[in-house]
Formats: structure tokens, sequence, C-alpha cells
């Protein structure tokens, strides 16, 4: 199996990647980072733990960043509430975090597996920018990024920038300049995956108690999505990354240079991509385009049922 770590903000769809993740056989998930981002570090964390809880896993937990590098945190308590996970009845975690620091175990596990290590992050990329930064070694033995954020066109919380990245452009540019092999799932893949009320009745159908929690958070989940968008529902972004991990058939990519704007404008936050190779500058991203979307709920479904 492929070694991952999956940082993360839990967060609706990060609760169902971690879910995707760890019923998946393909995947040997070495640990859950969090990091501030949907809701503040110890929301997000206890969230990671909570999903333990409900899926009855045993993967470590470690907690990481609770601000960004530079900028003024923000949090999106509007999309996923105060917990950062309403919906579904949370049960009391009895498990503990890890003494460990996220940014200390990212380390040490490329380190320990140079060369095997892929990195998921589906959250704000603080973690993985301070990993970059503490031990620079790590860099040319990860052996890929998987990324949901940002976007080749329009963003979310402005007009140019996707969430994760306009949580922490600076971390962002650290992470697209290190010169890792990426790969950005971004909004304009993601959007296609609408979890419209045929496809939650899917997971209800299930008739399982995982199918049930998944169910009631892509129903909170869709309140926004209405409001704001007139969608039927809400995408599953950070599912993709997961997805594209265990199906990449499923995916159309292509390779574009994708620099972060980190400077405070309008377009702060922004993955700039060279859609029409016009600047000359060396492609440095592989970039989600389209989604077999029937496939992908089919994957999905087919990994959630797992949970009996
Ligand atoms: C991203 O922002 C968060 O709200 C979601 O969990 C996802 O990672 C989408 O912009
Ligand atoms: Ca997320």
């Amino acid at each position: 199996p492929r070694k991952i770590i999956l940082d993360c903000d839990p967060g609706h769809d990060d609760a169902i990647a971690i879910m995707l993740a760890l019923a998946s056989e393909e995947l040997e998930v070495l640990g859950i980072t969090t990091v501030h981002g949907n809701v503040g570090l110890e929301r997000t964390t206890r969230n990671a733990l909570v999903v333990r809880e409900v899926l009855g896993k045993s993967v470590p937990i470690y907690a990481g960043a609770d601000r960004p590098l530079v900028r003024d945190r923000i949090s999106a308590e509007a999309v996923h509430g105060v917990s950062g996970l309403e919906g579904p009845h949370l049960p009391t975690p009895t498990g503990q975090v890890e003494p460990q620091h996220a940014v200390h175990f990212i380390i040490e596990q490329v380190l320990r597996y140079p060369g095997e290590v892929t990195l998921v992050p589906v959250g704000p990329l603080t973690n993985i920018a301070l990993a970059m930064r503490l031990e620079p070694r790590i860099i040319p033995q990860i052996r890929e990024i998987v990324l949901m954020g940002g976007s080749i066109d329009i963003g979310n919380w402005t007009p140019s920038a996707e969430f994760n990245i306009l949580c922490d452009p600076h971390a962002a540019k650290i992470v697209f300049g290190a010169g890792v092999p990426l790969v950005m799932m971004g909004l304009n893949l993601t959007h296609q995956t609408i979890a419209h009320p045929e496809r939650v009745a899917r997971f209800r159908a299930l008739g399982t108690r995982v199918g049930n929690f998944v169910a009631e958070l892509l129903e909170f989940f869709r309140e926004h999505h209405v409001q704001r968008y007139k969608w039927d529902g809400a995408p599953i972004h950070d599912a993709c990354a997961v997805a594209y991990l265990l199906r990449p058939g499923l995916f159309k990519t292509a390779m574009f240079n994708v620099e972060i704007e980190a400077n405070e404008g309008l377009a702060f936050g922004r993955t700039v991509c060279d859609y029409w190779r016009v600047t000359g500058r060396q492609p440095n991203c592989e970039v989600g385009l389209e989604v077999d979307v029937d496939g992908f709920y089919n994957l999905l479904l087919e990994r959630i049922a797992r949970y009996a």
C-alpha cells in the first residue's frame, strides 16, 4: 500500500476524505495531522478524533499549526457550523491526540521512509510549509503532494481565491515552489462533485451507521451551497484528493505552471494557472480538470459501505 499522511481541517468534506482513506487497503495512512482552517485547531483536532471514533479505527492523530505563517487567521464557521462538523450527532471521543507536533511527525515519517511518503493536504498548507522550512532535507524525499486547494479559474472565498490557499497563501507559496511532484485538485474540478439529494440518499440507503453519518454531514453541508451558489448540494472537495490516489483513471489532469499570489490585493491567495502557456514558466503542477463523477460516487459508496 501507498504510505500517506492526511493533513486536514475537519470539516465535512475532510471527514469524508478520512473515511475514504481509512477504508482503502491501497493506502497505508501513517497518521492524520490537523491544522487550523474551517474552524480553529482545537476543533479541527477534536473533529478528527470524533471521526476516528465513529469509524472505530486506530490511526494516530497529531495536532499541527493553529495559525497561518504571516496573515491573520480566517475560518469558515458559516459553511461548517460552530463545531466545524455540524449535522450528525457527534460522539465524545474516547481516544487522545498524540503528544508529538504534526510538523515533527511529518518530518520524522518522510525521513524514515525516504521517497515513499505521499502528503495529502486538504486544508491550509501551514503544516507542510513549516515542515519544509524546519527540515529542508525532507523536500527531495517526499514522494508526491496531492492536495485539495486552489482553482484554475474562480475562487470561493474571494472572486480570486479558494479557501485553503487563502487561509495561508505564504505557506502555499513555499509548497508550490518546493519542486516536489504536485497534484492540485482545485475548485474547477471539485465543483463537479455536487452531492445532490439523490446521491445523499444512496449513502442513507446503505442502512449503516457510517452511511447515515455521511448523509447527515452532506445534508448540513448542502445548506450553505443552496443559499450561496443555488446548487442542489455541496461538492465533496477533499475526497477528490484521496480518490485520485485510489483511482487516477477517474480523473483527467494536465501539467501547468501554477504560482501563488501572496501579495495582499485583489488576487491574494490565488493559484495563478498558466493555462494557455503564455509565460514560458516550467510546469510545476499536475492539475485536475475533469472527474468521472459517477465513478467517483461509486467508489465512495463502495468504500463507505465497508464500515458495516
Ligand atoms: C476547501 O475549504 C474547506 O471549507 C473544505 O474543507 C475544503 O478543503 C474548499 O474550498
Ligand atoms: Ca478541508
